[in-house]
């Protein structure tokens, strides 16, 4: 809000945002992070034009050859709320499975995890969101319905021994119904613990947080009983923030993000969601930083050539199209040289 001084100048009136006190005091990072590969589920979901189950799979391929171990590889949900991911029971069993690899699937009720479970799933994760409004546009239902749906799958999972991830989204801003409170997240999220997920992940599904609401959020997550181990972050960079999200996050010791190979993605039930987090910009960030992470990025950039090209467009991340740096040497990238990570 802008208001008038005596001397017909304008200032920002609204206080600033706790100032960053990196010049005095040294912030921890992370050793390591998680990276959770969400471009095949999330990335791919809302493409208009079909894409071949066999072109998935090469794209699946060309992440594990980056290095990428947690693959979001495709939903289990109703054909005819998302058609592109229709193919899940053929994709899922045809992946190649090397030790130490995991494919969560989407899964939004016992139907879903039935079909997961005929075709060898291991892990799944169900979503709901902090905003009744966006849930129902997207499962068609409010939020505390959709914790009693997932009740029983969550435990169906478990008893077979699966990884559960339960997301939230919205969780700084709703397209239907506006600004979230954290609280209300926090609260959501809880209820998942609750219910038994292994893992939280906050979504910023139409990518209009900022670091300073990531650092509040955090600190109530932390507070509201949620442990960090447990916690990641699912960034949109709508609005370009998300890198610096990304840095929030990793200050407050947050270990495991969400990004998608090559920038694609958004929820066709979330308008203006475009954009995840490119992976390959989450790599060159945390290469930069020194913070590890597994994976090559001149090798997740193949990927990502390969997902831009099947889908017949430029790369969307920064990466991808600025190429040649290596952050840590400042040799070149993307020529098939190895990071120095
Ligand atoms: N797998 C396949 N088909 C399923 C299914 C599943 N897991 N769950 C439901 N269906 C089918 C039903 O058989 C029914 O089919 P029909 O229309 O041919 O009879 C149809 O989907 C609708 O099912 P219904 O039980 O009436 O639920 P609904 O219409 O309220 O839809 C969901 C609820 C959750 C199944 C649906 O909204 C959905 O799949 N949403 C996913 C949205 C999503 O993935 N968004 C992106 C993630 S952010
Ligand atoms: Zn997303």
């Amino acid at each position: 809000m802008l208001a008038r001084g005596s001397d017909g100048t304008t200032t920002n009136r609204r206080a600033p945002a706790v100032v960053a006190t990196t010049l005095a005091v040294m912030v921890e990072l992370p050793r390591r992070v998680r990276i959770y590969e969400v471009g095949p589920r999330d990335g791919l979901q809302n493409e208009a034009r079909p894409i071949p189950t066999a072109t998935k799979r090469r794209f699946i391929e060309a992440l594990l050859a980056a290095g990428l171990r947690e693959i979001e590889a495709t939903s289990f949900v109703s054909p005819r709320a998302i058609p592109q991911l229709a193919d899940a029971d053929e994709l899922l069993p045809s992946l190649p499975r090397p030790e130490g690899v995991r494919y969560p699937v989407l899964v939004p009720n016992l139907r879903g995890l039935e079909r997961a479970a005929a075709v060898g799933a291991t892990a799944i994760a169900v979503f709901t969101a902090a905003s009744d409004a966006f849930t129902r546009h997207n499962i068609g239902m409010s939020v505390a319905e959709s914790l009693d749906a997932f009740r029983p799958v969550i435990h169906a999972a478990r008893d077979r021994g699966w990884w559960t991830r339960g997301y939230v989204s919205t969780a700084f801003g709703c397209p239907y119904s506006g600004r979230v409170k954290p609280a209300r997240v926090v609260e959501v999220a809880a209820a998942l613990l609750e219910l038994g997920v292994d893992e939280v992940c906050l979504g910023d599904t139409i990518g209009v947080g900022v670091p300073s609401q990531v650092r509040e959020l955090t600190g109530m997550a932390l507070a509201g009983g949620i442990p960090l181990g447990r916690l990641a972050y699912h960034f949109h960079d709508t609005r370009g923030t998300a890198l610096a999200n990304v840095v929030a996050g990793l200050e407050d010791g947050v270990s495991c993000f969400d990004a998608s190979t090559g920038g694609t993605g958004g929820c066709p039930y979330a308008p203006g969601a475009a954009g995840n987090l490119a992976t390959e910009d989450l790599v060159y960030l945390l290469d930069g930083l020194g913070v590890e992470h597994g994976v090559d990025l001149p090798k997740l950039l193949e990927a990502a050539r390969f997902v831009a090209s099947a889908l017949g467009r430029p790369l969307a991340s920064k990466v991808g199209q600025a190429g040649g740096w290596d952050p840590v040497s400042g040799g070149s990238v993307g020529t098939g040289s190895s990071p120095a990570s």
